[in-house]
């Protein structure tokens, strides 16, 4: 996949969002009903991805304000979550970026574009620090699990195991 063909743009009112479509229908509903009334309540804001060649939106994805907090039933985690922390940095809350929502047209699926994704919201939150944000959560669909751990993502918790989406994190530390 030639990724110098894609450009980066932030949803605004007035964009007219190309064609997309992806293997999850609420997440293709989410784009095109949903996405605008979110950015208006400051609830996410959405970025699309779109193709110069081919007219078409290659991937979208929303980002909104997130934490990590502590809890009690689960110490073990949040040991292993701290080693990567100096003590005296170590706290019971982390500020993090929640991805609510990403999809790659199923035309591209499987291209590397998913991975790229990821990699430029490595990449933002490392390099411009417009605020302290230490780690990436996203509530991943089972089927799109591997998926996040091929991209060093983690499972924060067993708790969720039977559940619909997980819970999984990236410590922004680990992005070189
Ligand atoms: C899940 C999704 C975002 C992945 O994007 P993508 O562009 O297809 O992924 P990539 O090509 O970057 O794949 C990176 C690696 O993850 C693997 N992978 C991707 N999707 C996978 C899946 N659903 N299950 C298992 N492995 C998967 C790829 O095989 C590849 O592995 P490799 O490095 O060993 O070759 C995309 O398929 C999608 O939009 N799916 C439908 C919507 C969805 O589930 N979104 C996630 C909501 S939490």
């Amino acid at each position: 996949m030639d990724f110098t063909r894609l450009i980066q743009i932030q949803l605004s009112d007035d964009t007219e969002i190309k064609p997309f479509r992806c293997a999850e229908d609420d997440l293709n509903g989410f784009l095109f009903d949903d996405a605008k009334h979110f950015q208006k309540e400051l609830m996410a804001v959405t970025y699309l991805l779109e193709d110069l060649q081919e007219n078409v939106t290659v991937a979208y994805f929303s980002l909104l304000a997130d934490k990590i907090s502590f809890n009690p039933d689960e110490r073990n985690v949040w040991n292993r979550l701290n080693r990567n922390i100096p003590n005296p940095k170590r706290r019971r809350n982390y500020p993090a970026v929640k991805i609510g929502r990403l999809a790659v047209n199923e035309k591209y699926a499987g291209t590397g574009v998913g991975t790229f994704v990821l990699d430029n919201i490595k990449y933002a939150f490392t390099t411009v620090k417009r605020l302290g944000c230490r780690f990436i959560t996203v509530d991943a669909l089972m089927s799109a699990a591997p998926f996040y751990e091929k991209n060093g993502f983690r499972f924060f918790t067993d708790l969720d195991k039977d559940e619909e989406t997980r819970l999984m994190f990236f410590d922004l530390k680990n992005f070189a």
